[in-house]
Parts: structure tokens; sequence; C-alpha cells
């Protein structure tokens, strides 16, 4: 068998996939001595109401590694990361930082035992400006006085370290895209120089350039000799920046290994407990289809020059390029809550969008990416999330009908493999991964003919993943017209049937068919920027 068991979970391990390959039975990874990591977590149980989230989990990770914590939406790493954060409290078990036992009845403790973490939600005050965001446990004061000045110097610092010198300190967060957002949580946790950083999907809004970046940083910090955990759904990452890694799934660490003795395909098995398809659907030839949907002399940004585009009925059409090229505001504009001029016409015909609600007339969703401020509603049970966009629908001279309303929601969470205790839970108590499928599940609801992807997967398992594209495809296939902008390419080159490579609000480049690979995605996007500048 290729895979270590973890000694000391008190009960037997799940089968694992047997599969040999050379050099597979000795891919044992030596477990730092006891007291000599430089994080552990022994035997960690902990259980919400009914939800058993951790079963005497167990992590260990050695002084200036890069390690992965694995699992599907639910499986518990975040669970983890905020029992060693001091946030939660654990039921069952030890945390070890540097050999010695922490105590942790606060976040306060854990940072003192020089844990930093990055959460998967995002934890910046909107209302304040980047540098007090930064520097909000420490703000500079002189004489008791804070010194604004000298607290924006820092933040800018702190910014040019990680190439964000183009981040104004000054400027409140509230304005800033998503990924600049989640750069700013890195800078954060990062100026407090930790010894061991816990990154909870913090690539999971960031584009391949920015990725790149972060990694770099993470490489630099563990050559420094600090430790760093990073948790992330996307497979190559891991392969990319981490050293080791450790598996859970259902709350139990189900195994630990090097990189470079398990395959990819292998760790996704043990994570799900079984073989999964990991096989984009299919991409049919597309007949002379007539265009369904129709860009005419379109401008997102006033000093471009117009472009023109046209989508197919069954055409799933990718958004690519670097980041911040104009693919959100195409959406955005598309759906009515951004600026821009052109026509639109579906099936030949022109429509106006003016807000969602003209959009959501004509058949046009738009699946968001930030599934707290726009797409969910926390409070409230997951059968409500997911039945609230068709209630007009269902609903009858104004009365709900009950029955189609249960009936629509299981649907979805069976469809989607929503991991759940009840309908009823509200959707705050699920995992991230978890509540973006609600958003999916509800947005689907609609039957929609045009539908526009922001990043859709972020944060979604791998198991999920290719069930959703499956899902994606044979929404175009039953005649929807899909455009999907998503900041992992092999997303884009699995799914897609062409990219359009945006560079500065214009589609400057539409790759098709046998084009379409990951190289030359990413060739295509530094070239149109390189081109225009
Ligand atoms: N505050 C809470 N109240 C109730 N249940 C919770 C709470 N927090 C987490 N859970 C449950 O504990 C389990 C583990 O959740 P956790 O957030 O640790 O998963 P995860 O591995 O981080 O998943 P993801 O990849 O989706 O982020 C899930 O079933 C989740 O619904
Ligand atoms: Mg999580």
């Amino acid at each position: 068998m290729g895979v270590v068991g973890v000694a000391g979970v008190g009960e037997p391990l799940p089968p694992l996939p047997q599969r040999s390959g050379p050099g597979r039975a000795d891919a044992v990874v030596p477990r730092p001595a006891p007291g000599s990591a430089a994080l552990e977590a022994r035997a960690i149980s902990k259980r919400f109401g009914g939800i058993q989230a951790l079963y005497r989990a167990d992590l260990s990770v050695a002084p200036a590694e890069v390690h992965a914590v694995l699992g599907e939406n639910g499986a518990g790493k975040s669970t983890l990361v905020k029992i060693v954060a001091g946030v939660i409290p654990l039921d069952e078990g030890e945390i070890v930082v540097g050999g010695e036992v922490l105590h942790l009845a606060s976040p306060r403790d854990s940072q003192a035992a020089g844990v930093a973490v990055v959460y998967q939600e995002l934890s910046l005050i909107p209302e304040l400006s980047v540098a007090h965001n930064l520097l909000l446990a420490k703000l500079p004061k002189r004489a008791g006085i804070i010194s604004m000045a000298r607290a924006n110097r820092l933040a800018e610092e702190a910014l040019a370290a990680l190439g964000l010198g183009y981040i104004d300190p000054r400027s409140p967060v509230r304005g800033l895209p998503l990924d600049q957002q989640q750069m700013i949580e890195i800078a954060k946790a990062t100026m407090v120089r930790p010894r061991v950083l816990v990154l909870d999907e913090a690539t999971s809004s960031l584009g391949g350039a920015e990725v790149e970046r972060l990694f770099g940083l993470v490489r630099s910090l563990r050559d420094q000799g600090t430790t760093v955990v990073v948790i992330t759904h996307r497979m190559g990452e891991v392969w990319t920046i981490a050293d080791a890694m450790t598996v859970l799934r259902d709350g139990r660490t189900v195994g630990r290994f090097p990189v470079g003795a398990v395959s990819q395909n292998e760790v996704v098995a043990l994570m799900a407990g079984q073989d999964v398809r990991t096989i984009f659907p299919e991409k049919p030839a597309l007949g002379a289809a007539r265009p369904a949907l129709e860009l005419r002399d379109v401008r997102l940004r006033p000093d471009r020059p117009p472009w023109s585009l046209q989508v197919r009925r069954g055409e799933i059409l990718g958004l690519g390029g670097l980041e911040g090229q104009g693919q959100r505001e195409l959406l955005a504009w598309l759906y009515g809550t951004a600026k821009g001029t052109g026509t639109v016409l579906m099936d030949g015909r022109p429509v106006r969008v003016r807000r969602p609600s003209d959009a959501l007339r004509h058949g046009i969703v738009l699946i968001p990416e930030d599934r707290k401020a726009e797409g969910l509603h926390l409070e409230l049970p997951v059968r409500w999330n997911l039945a609230m966009a068709t209630l007009r629908r269902r609903s009858h001279f104004g009365v709900i009908r009950m029955r189609a309303e249960r009936d629509f929601a299981d649907e979805a969470i069976r469809r989607l493999k929503i991991k759940l205790n009840s309908p009823f839970d509200a959707a705050s108590t699920l995992s991230g991964g978890t509540q973006q499928k609600v958003v999916i599940g509800k947005f689907m609801a609609r039957e929609p003919s045009v539908l526009l992807f922001v990043d859709p997967t972020r944060g979604i398992d791998v198991q999920t993943k290719f069930g959703f594209y499956e899902m994606v495809r044979d929404l175009a296939s039953a005649g929807a017209t899909c455009l999907l902008y998503s900041s992992d390419t092999e997303e884009l080159v699995g799914v897609c049937d062409r990219v359009a490579v945006f560079c500065d609000g214009v589609p400057a480049r539409v790759l098709q068919g046998e084009e379409i690979t990951q190289d030359a995605v990413v060739a295509a996007s530094f070239a149109v920027v390189e081109a225009a500048g």
C-alpha cells in the first residue's frame, strides 16, 4: 500500500485505494520526532451539535516546511485551523507549537505563540483604510496618538514586499476588488513575522499571476524558517508549493505523504473515499447554431475601442486573461450592475438591461463570486436560501406552494451533494465550499437561458467541481448560453468551447478548438497585454 497510516489514531484507518507504482512502497514521511515539530495537532475532536466535524484528527508539520491540508468540502479543515488559531475551543486533544502545549482560550494565545492565520472568509473591516486594516493590532503611536503618516508608510512597505505597490494604503478596503482584498489579508498576516503561517484557501480568489507572487513569498518565508500550512482545492498548487501533505476525510486524518510520493489521482480518491472521475465533460462539435447572444459595439472602458462578439446557443465561452482585464466587468454589465455601453441582442432582438431585475426577466442569471455579499442569507436555513430564487414562479396568487419549494430544494441538495445535518440548518453553519454550492443551486433554479459565471468553483472540492462541469455542459447542451470567467486556467481549458482572452476591457484574442491549451491561454494573456502596452 502506497499510503502512510497515521499512528496514534484510535481506530483502524479505512481501506485505501490499492495501487502500486515504482518507489511507492517506501513512501513514508518520517514524522518529526515528538516535540520537534513546529506545529502539532494531536487527536483533535470537535463536535457541533449533531455534526462530528473532527474525530481524533492529527496534523504534524516540520519546521520550515510547507504543508498542505487536503480534504473535501466539510472534511474539517477550517475547523482544525480555527482550533489552532484559538477561535473555537476543542473538545479533546492537544495543540503543540514548538514543543509546547498551548492552552488556547482566545486568538491572542495563539498569536502569542507565533501563529498567524489567513481565514477562508475575509476578515477585513470594509469601512477602514488598507493601512488601518493592516496595522489594526499595532497602530504606531507617538505619545498615545496614532501616527497615520507612519502607519501609511509601514503599510506601503508591507504592500511593496508583496508586489502590491499599486494599492494605496489610504483607500478604504470596501472599494477594492476581491483579489486585492485577499492579498491584503495575506500582507496583514505576514506583517507580524509569524513562526507558523496558516493560509486557509488564500489562493481561491487569486488569478495565476498573483498566485505566483504569493508562492514566491511563501518560499522566501519558508527559507527564512517560517512554517507554512496551506489549504487549497487546487491540486496543481499542492504539487507546486508544498513539501508534504495531510489528507482529512470526514474529520479524520487518513493519510500523510511527502509530495512526490503520491499522484494527484490517488490523493483525490483518498479524499473522497472512492475513485473520482476527474475528466472534463466532452466538448460537442458546435454546428452552425445561430448566435443566441450578440454583443455589438461594446465599451466597458470609455477610452478603449468598441468590440463585438457572438456566442452561440449551447456554447460555453470562457473569459480568460490576467486578473482585472474586464472579465468581471463584462459579466456585471450584462447583469445590469456595472457601467458599459453597447447593444445586447438575444436571439436577434435587442434587450435592455439596466438592473438585475431586467436581466432576470430576460432569463439572464449571474452566479456571483462573493457568496456572503450577493448570494446567501447566512442566517436563514439552507432550504429557504435555495427556494428563494424561484419563489415567485412557484407561488400561486401569492401563496407559496410549500411542497414544490421543498421538492426543489431537496433535489438541489441531492444533485450538488450538499452536506447537511438538515435542510433547516442556517447557511452560516456550512463549510465554505458547501455555501458556494448552495449559491449555485439557488441560481440554477431559474432555468436561465444565459448563465454568467463569476469564478464559480472557487473553494469547491475536486469531486463536486467535476460534477459541476457536467452540470454546466448539460445546461449548455439543453440550449443555454454560458459565459464563464475563471481564475483557474485548467478549468477554462477543460470546460470551454472558446476562450476570449481579455486585455484592458477588450477580448483581444479568441482561442477555439485545438488552440485551447493551458500554455496557449497563459501565453495569450501576456501577449495581449504586452502588445497593448
Ligand atoms: N459553527 C458551526 N456550526 C455548526 N456546524 C459547523 C460549524 N462550523 C463548521 N461546521 C460543520 O463542520 C464540518 C466541517 O466544516 P469545515 O468548515 O471545517 O470544513 P472544510 O473542510 O473547511 O470545508 P471547505 O472545503 O468547504 O471549506 C461541516 O460539516 C460543517 O457544516
Ligand atoms: Mg474550509
